[in-house]
């Protein structure tokens, strides 16, 4: 059943801001990147989301384009992102079927819980490979569009543009490497490399007008990272340990996307936005 609005958007946000701008998403059929999607979607733009599951990222897309009359959402299954060429090609569809790319939203990553003694060096190796190769492979493949959305909207360089974006990127990372997490290191490691490149993306690109920012989830509630990597009675312990006193939802993730791909995060480029409640400054996570 599609999502009820208020589950996605806030109603803080103007309706048709995104219009004729497309978001390419990769991890885009899981919990919180199809919450960022969705609710680009619902402000205007169209989209396309890519995942490795053929099925279960077809469905997610059908059902990111009820959120908004008319959207048109492309769901490109059996793409995996350690693979530049077929990064390469699905950036290539989705401008030529929606016209353009516009913002990037690299999501896609791997998880589980394993201590060191337990992860060998090809589990390792695999989620490096998913995260951080992952989020390369995705900057390579849409930069060229990136930069040509952005051309749109810079000026002479002593004014900021007077209204519309392009050319943005935001990767999804995480708090857990912030003070260190057990049966997290592969993680870690990987989220750490993503906020290094996203920086570097930031002070090298942004004179092209390309802007690259990191959003920190903290444990955000009804996802499947959470459910497949927590008790449910851990998490109710934890949540109550958060300076906000619960977890996050995946809207609060999605409102800071749009914030960053909106008029009002045109200043904000190689910055990490964490939405956690306050979480890490408690420490490490539990
Ligand atoms: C130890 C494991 C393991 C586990 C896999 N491996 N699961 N090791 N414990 N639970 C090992 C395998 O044994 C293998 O090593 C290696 O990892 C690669 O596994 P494969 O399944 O062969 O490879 P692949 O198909 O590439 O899958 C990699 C994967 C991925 C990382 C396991 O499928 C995955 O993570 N899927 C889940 C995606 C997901 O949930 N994403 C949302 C993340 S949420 P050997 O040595 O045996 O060959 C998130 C939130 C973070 O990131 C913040 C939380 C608070």
């Amino acid at each position: 059943m599609p999502l009820a609005t208020s589950e996605y958007v806030s109603n803080v946000w103007r309706e048709g801001i995104f219009d004729d701008k497309v978001v390419f998403c990769t991890g885009g059929a899981g919990s919180i990147c199809s919450a960022q999607v969705r609710a680009m979607v619902y402000l205007g733009a169209n989209a396309c989301i890519i995942g490795r599951n053929v099925e279960k990222t077809e469905r997610m897309a059908k059902d990111i384009a009820t959120a908004r009359k008319g959207a048109k959402v492309l769901g490109l299954g059996a793409v995996d992102v350690r693979k530049p060429e077929a990064l390469d090609a699905a950036a290539e569809r989705c401008a030529k079927e929606l016209g353009s790319i516009d913002f990037v939203i690299a999501g896609a990553a791997g998880n589980f819980l394993a201590s060191i003694d337990n992860l060998s060096a090809n589990a390792m190796k695999s989620v490096i490979d998913i995260d951080v190769l992952g989020s390369y492979n995705t900057v390579k493949a849409t930069l060229p569009y990136l930069v040509e959305s952005a051309a749109k909207y810079k000026t002479d360089g002593k004014t900021p543009p007077a209204k519309g974006t392009g050319g943005r990127i935001i990767f999804v990372s995480a708090t857990l490497h912030y003070a260190g997490t057990a049966m997290q290191s592969h993680v870690s490691v990987a989220k750490a490399g993503i906020d290094a490149l996203s920086v570097n993306i930031a002070i090298e690109q942004g004179p092209r007008g390309v802007t690259s920012n990191t959003i920190a989830p903290g444990a955000i509630g009804g996802t499947e990272g959470m459910d497949r990597l927590s008790r449910k009675e851990d998490r109710e312990r934890s949540a109550k340990m958060i300076p906000s006193q619960r977890m996050g939802t995946v809207k609060e993730i999605a409102d800071a996307t749009i914030y960053l791909f909106s008029d009002a995060g045109n200043y904000v480029n190689g910055e990490t936005i964490v939405v956690d409640g306050g979480q890490w400054h408690m420490g490490g996570i539990d």
